[in-house]
């Protein structure tokens, strides 16, 4: 039987690319999003690249933090192989700028939408003899010291805790959990999150202007490093090196993240 896979915010980003990426794989495809019309765009594209059905489910994971929208997807296409837990908001801002409301929701959708649904998913998986594969978005957020991004870092976070939490109980049962971490992807979020917090004419901000990933090679990256089983992924390869100084320098480290921030 061909493999199912679940990609949550499937409509735009990388979420579509991994569709695409997906269907190059000749795997059946269960899209989720909110906005039916995006979804059905893309599901028609991903149609072109496979022989495989791909269906959608156009929700909003806010809801119950996804529980009906897994119960749907498996009473429908079955257990998905392949969850990708990767629908998020990108929740940068100044603490004092966010509504208690807009905070909620960053929480709610970059961490209790995806946890909840690894969960469901790893309790469907876990006597399963055959292998599975559970796939969380993090960001590079979640472990570096970026200025002006407490919650999108705190709820991001919350994944790579879960990955090492999980990391003991997962290693009796053939569920692969791989949790990626990028830096900048080309979606976007650059322009619109982060832009208004550098300083102008920083060297620095128009390196990292210049330095967003293309989400389609993200995406494909993404398809053969969890197939290959691997458990972290860090993109590109200078994030990886940046991470180990990070850790090994935290407070030289953070000098050099905040230098392109403006103060207020
Ligand atoms: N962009 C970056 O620079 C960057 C860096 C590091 C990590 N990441 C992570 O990579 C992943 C993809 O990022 P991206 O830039 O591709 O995001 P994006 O372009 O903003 O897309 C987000 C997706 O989530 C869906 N979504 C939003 N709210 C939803 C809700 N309430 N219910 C269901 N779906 C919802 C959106 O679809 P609808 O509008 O149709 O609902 C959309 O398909 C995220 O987990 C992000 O945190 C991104």
């Amino acid at each position: 039987m061909t493999q199912l896979v679940m990609i949550t915010g499937a409509s735009a980003g990388l979420g579509e690319q991994l569709a695409y990426a997906f269907a190059r794989r000749q795997m059946r495809l269960l899209l989720l999003g909110r906005d039916h019309q995006r979804l059905a765009k893309v599901a028609r594209q991903a149609a072109r690249l496979t022989t495989a059905p791909v269906a959608i489910l156009a929700t909003d994971l806010l809801n119950d933090n996804g529980r009906s929208a897994w119960r749907r997807c498996v009473a429908r296409c079955g257990v998905p192989d392949i969850l990708v837990n990767n629908a998020a908001l990108p929740g940068f801002g100044a603490i004092n700028d966010l509504s208690l409301a807009e905070a909620q929701k960053v929480l709610q959708l970059n961490t209790a939408v995806p946890l909840t649904l690894s969960q469901l998913f790893i309790q469907d998986h876990y006597w399963t003899r055959r292998p599975s594969y559970l796939i969380n978005l993090a960001s590079a957020g979640g472990e570096l010291p970026l200025p002006y991004a407490a919650f999108h870092s705190a709820s991001k976070a919350a994944l790579l805790g879960f990955a090492r939490g999980s990391r003991f109980e997962l290693q009796v049962t053939q569920i692969h959990l791989m949790t990626v971490i990028p830096s900048l992807l080309a979606t976007g979020h650059f322009q619109q999150q982060t832009a208004p917090y550098l300083k102008a004419n920083s060297l620095i901000a128009q390196l990292l202007a210049h330095s967003q990933l293309d989400p389609a090679k993200v995406a494909k990256k993404i398809v053969t490093s969890a197939l290959r089983g691997q458990q972290i992924l860090r993109l590109p390869l200078a994030y990886q090196w940046l991470a180990a100084f990070n850790r090994l320098a935290p407070r030289i480290s953070r000098k050099i993240i905040a230098q392109p921030y403006r103060t207020r």
